[in-house]
């Protein structure tokens, strides 16, 4: 099993030039040189490499996107705004490996024809910027960034860019919006960034996770890589493990590495006295994973497709028996309801009313009909994709979908783990409902479902 990211972290001097060149540093890139553009997005393709941002595209069709004959310039965005929760694999490769990133980008710009490349890192991320601001001016220096590039044609300006600290940035072109100076809300697609991204120009857009493995691919060649990991899903990914286990911590693991060993092996099984009741998969937005799941489950796309989730960014939260699943889907909505740009009605309006009403029921104040109501309202907020999702099998049916209704997939990332949750853990639920209040008299407005009631849902009927 081939360290491919994680190979440098711990060893001396991991985060300097002096460091990385000791382990072999830019002979990825040096490799590139010696191939054309052309043949450089060739082997990333052969490798198999996808996106390591969450929704798994194959990177080198990705570049091959680009409009490269438009005559304008080619930009790249690093995506480091890593706000997903559960995810924290993209500040580590920044931490402990800067170059490695650096490298990759700039191999993966020598592909595209790429010669000004902006790393978009989450506004938290102080530290993590001014480790890569050190890294750049190091790399410029000893020429490894800049202009002519080891006496090449090849010339590279890189430059770090802070956001301002919203989930939505991390949202490609949310990114590319806020990376421009305008509000950090998704565009419109088409036209997607490979034609129209940066300042009107071709843009790619790639994870940080993602280009820190293809110095190695670069370095071993494509079909090395592929023969990692399973035939579909290749490679080796970062996963965090996160919630009461012994050893929460990050692990790069061959892709198709069972989720069970991860869980009880690695990161050593729940802490004394609690059992594993759920599993979050992929970050927040995935639909969860049961303990009896877990069992089955692969740390690849498909396995987790298989079993109607996704593999996403591969931030992996253990949830114990002790935990309410009332109390996690709140949570979830309340950080969603806030998060929301606010530009599509089925995000803005649906988000905030799931939050009021797993307020209520966490509260005390559900009401029979809840649960149907919130299937309904997550129904409607499943609006981005078209046509059906075939992988949300624990639905049972797909109602009210009919695609195009968002901007961006962000509605879809909260309904689809409040429908899993409400599915997979209904008693829950129930039972919370069944312990409510007893009703009181028509018309009698409690906190909580006033604003409900102002939004049209229910008028008339009674309430708690
Ligand atoms: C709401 C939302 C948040 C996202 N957040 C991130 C993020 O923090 N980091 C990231 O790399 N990709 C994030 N993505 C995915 C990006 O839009 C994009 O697909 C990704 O950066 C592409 O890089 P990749 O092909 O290398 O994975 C997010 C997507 C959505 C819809
Ligand atoms: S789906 Fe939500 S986050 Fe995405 S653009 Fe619409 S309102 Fe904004």
């Amino acid at each position: 099993m081939p360290l491919i990211i994680s190979a440098n972290f711990g060893r001396p001097n991991s985060d300097t030039l002096a460091g990385y060149l000791a382990n072999g540093g830019y002979e990825g890139l040096k490799k590139a040189f010696s191939l054309k553009p052309g043949q450089v997005m060739d082997e990333v393709k052969k490798s198999g490499l996808r996106g390591r941002g969450g929704a798994g595209f194959p990177t080198g069709v990705k570049w091959s996107f680009l409009d490269t004959k438009s005559g304008k310039p080619i930009y790249m965005c690093v995506n480091a705004d890593e706000s997903e929760p559960g995810t924290f694999k993209d500040r580590h490769i920044i931490n402990r490996d800067p170059h490695l990133l650096l490298e990759g980008i700039a191999i993966a710009c020598y592909a595209v024809g790429c010669r000004h490349a902006f790393i978009y890192i989450r506004g938290e991320f102080f530290k993590q910027a001014k480790i890569l601001e050190r890294a750049v001016a190091e790399a410029v220096a000893g020429n490894y960034l800049g202009e002519r590039i080891l006496g090449t044609e090849f010339s590279l300006k890189v430059v770090v860019h802070r956001g301002a600290g919203a989930y939505i940035c991390g949202e490609e072109t949310g990114l590319i919006n806020s990376l421009e100076g305008n509000k950090g809300q998704p565009r419109i697609k088409p036209p997607f960034p490979a034609v129209s991204g940066l300042y009107g120009c071709p843009t790619v857009v790639n994870n940080v996770e993602t280009l820190a493995a293809v110095p190695w691919i670069l370095r071993n060649g494509g079909e090395a890589y592929a023969k990692i990991g399973t035939p579909k899903s290749t490679g080796t990914k970062m996963f965090c493990v996160s919630g009461p286990v012994r050893n929460p911590n990050w692990f790069e693991k061959d892709m198709g590495y069972p989720l069970r060993d991860l869980l009880n092996r690695d990161a050593g099984g729940m802490c004394e006295g609690l059992k594993l009741k759920a599993c979050i998969p992929g970050g927040s937005s995935m639909p969860i994973l049961t303990a009896d799941e877990v069992e089955k489950a692969n740390l690849d796309y498909e396995s987790m497709n298989a079993l109607g989730s996704f593999l996403g960014s591969g931030g992996i939260v253990a949830i114990p028996h002790t935990f309410s699943m009332v109390s996690l889907a709140r949570n979830l909505a309340s950080f969603y309801a806030h998060e929301s740009c606010g530009q599509c009605t089925p995000c803005r309006e649906g988000s905030g009313w799931v939050h009021r009403l797993l307020v209520a029921i966490e509260a005390g104040r559900g009401r029979p009909g809840d649960l149907e109501l919130l299937h309904d309202l997550c129904n409607n907020m499943r609006a981005w994709a078209t046509g059906p999702q075939p992988i949300l099998k624990w639905i049972g049916k797909d109602e009210g979908l009919g695609g195009g209704k968002t901007i961006c997939v962000f509605s879809d990332a909260l309904a689809w783990p409040i429908q899993s949750y409400l599915v997979k853990f209904r008693s829950e639920f129930e039972e919370a409902i069944a312990k409510a209040r007893p009703s009181v008299s028509v018309g009698q407005v409690v906190p909580g479902h006033a604003e409900q009631h102002s939004a049209g849902t229910r008028a008339g009927a009674s309430v708690h």
